[in-house]
């Protein structure tokens, strides 16, 4: 490097660092006050407010115009970075609004909220203990909770980047615990394989069985009865099929609670298929996990503590905040960290000062990992397990009193009560005013366009469009569910 050039480098390590945020720069301290002020005003309160819009619905190409996407050289003044928060919340979508019922997560908890706060600003990656001590050992003390409800005293689990990756993680122990040869000598290692779940299930199943390399006609789908719930005995008969066909069965994948009904299959019973054919059970609890906090409606899940594997979101039905879901194992043999490691050494090394059994990071097969633990534990703390249940048990009356409300309004059928024992999550509501399928999206593009509310609609099966409710959000009221029947008869008085 000739002197010059090496000049220029260090007036160029010299020159001026972003600064630091330890108090004496004013400038970024009074930066996150104020745009911690906003998001107080606009994302929270209002964002949480009945009164307020659910939703500013722009055309895409005028949101564009409006947000100033592009990214220039120059950088801008705190004013316009202040006014940018703002447009960006304003034009976003208030998941924690009281009428947002689009999905299978809703509301927003302060304590969860503390905890994603906190884990943005630590900034850790939950890979080993010596960048994530407190990370480390909370992730366990959570994972140990869900696993003692789900019956089980020991085990293992992670927290992974959302349901769907649950789902493929379990999919993958499951092979690699039958063929551990396939993962150094990969699909060369496999007979043709066959994995089973009923019609009802969540479409990461196959999306799994194709990114896995299994494809997705190694999936073979169960029937599912008229409620949604798997049909055990066309399951043994899958199986059956299967074998003659030459396929080798490893897996069943049963769900607590479908996507689209909310059906919570007969675990026992499929637990009992599995035993019988010496089949990894896992269980897509993903929305339907948390109902085990409740003494009342946690028989929906009796036979879970059967399963080898369980997908649990409580990002879903408990309002944790995106994301936060655990995968959860019976197996005590370090199955994970074997399928997944690769022992990096300069991540994982061996002679550290403290028990390398508690980097974890090799478990996974990502190498930086977000906090995902901090937000439940919380909100746990801050409810205790009684206050959780009773958010559960909530849901499922404010669910039950919408139900009763809609038999008694004229301009709504119910296309099907999700009820075991007298008790549904998901009740699901077709516009009568016509049966065309047309009526429920016209219903949907009026609602967003004025901002009042948000419902997700589908057709299923020879069903045709018709939607589906969602009671998740903890700060619902009967207020709300009425308003809910209302506000759809207001939408649909002209058609
Ligand atoms: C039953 C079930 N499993 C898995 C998932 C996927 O979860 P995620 O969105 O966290 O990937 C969903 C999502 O709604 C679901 O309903």
């Amino acid at each position: 490097m000739t002197p010059a050039l090496l000049t220029d480098f260090i007036l160029m390590a010299d020159s001026k660092p972003l600064p630091a945020l330890n108090g004496n720069s004013m400038a970024a301290e009074a930066l996150l006050q104020e745009v911690f002020g906003i998001v107080v005003d606009e994302a929270i309160r209002k964002g949480t407010c009945a009164s307020e819009k659910v939703c500013e619905w722009k055309e895409p190409e005028e949101l564009k115009q409006l947000l100033d996407l592009e990214l220039r050289s120059q950088g801008e003044s705190q004013e316009q970075i202040l006014e940018r928060c703002r447009a960006v919340i304003r034009y976003s979508v208030k998941t924690g609004h009281p009428r947002f019922f689009n999905q299978l997560f809703s509301g927003l908890d302060a304590h969860a909220l503390a905890g994603r706060i906190i884990t943005e600003t630590l900034n850790t990656s939950q890979y080993t203990y010596e960048i994530a001590p407190v990370f480390v050992l909370m992730e366990e003390e959570v994972l140990k909770k869900l696993r003692a409800l789900v019956g089980w005293s020991s085990g293992d689990g992670v927290f992974c980047p959302g349901g769907s990756i649950s789902n493929m993680y379990a999919i993958n122990l499951a092979r690699y615990q039958r063929f551990p040869d396939c993962k150094q000598r990969g699909l060369r290692a496999l007979p043709p394989l066959a994995l089973f779940t009923s019609k009802e299930c969540h479409y990461s199943i196959k999306k799994g069985a194709a990114f896995l390399g299994l494809g997705t006609d190694s999936v073979r789908v169960v029937k599912a009865d008229e409620r949604g719930r798997m049909v055990p005995e066309d399951l043994e008969q899958q199986i059956i099929m299967a074998e003659a066909e030459g396929a080798v069965p490893f897996l069943v994948s049963a769900t607590a609670g479908t996507t689209v009904l909310g059906a919570f299959d007969p675990l026992e019973a499929i637990a009992n298929v599995c035993q019988r054919h010496g089949l990894w059970l896992h269980v897509d609890a993903a929305w339907g996990g948390s109902v085990l906090l409740s003494q009342t409606h946690r028989h929906l899940l009796d036979g879970i503590q059967r399963a080898d594997s369980v997908a649990w979101n409580p990002h879903k039905l408990l309002a944790a905040g995106l994301q936060c879901c655990a995968l959860l194992l019976r197996d005590t043999s370090n199955l994970l960290k074997r399928c997944h490691g690769a022992q990096a050494s300069y991540l994982f090394q061996q002679d550290k000062f403290y028990d390398v059994a508690l980097d974890t990071g090799d478990k996974v097969v990502q190498c930086g990992r977000r906090v995902d633990c901090l937000k439940l534990w919380v909100m746990w703390k801050a409810q205790g397990g009684q206050g959780l249940e009773q958010r559960v048990d909530r849901t499922f009356a404010l669910a039950r009193y919408l139900v009763e409300e809609m038999k008694k309004r004229e301009g709504f059928e119910l296309v099907l009560e999700v009820r075991v024992a007298g008790w549904e999550i998901k009740a699901s509501l077709l516009e009568s005013v016509s049966t065309l399928p047309q009526v429920a999206p016209v219903l949907k593009e009026r609602m967003v366009k004025e901002g009042s509310m948000m419902i997700g609609y589908q057709p299923h099966g020879t069903q045709g469009n018709f939607f589906r409710m969602v009671v998740a959000n903890p700060s619902l009221t009967l207020a709300d569910m009425d308003f809910l029947l209302d506000e759809l008869e207001r939408l649909g008085q002209d058609l």
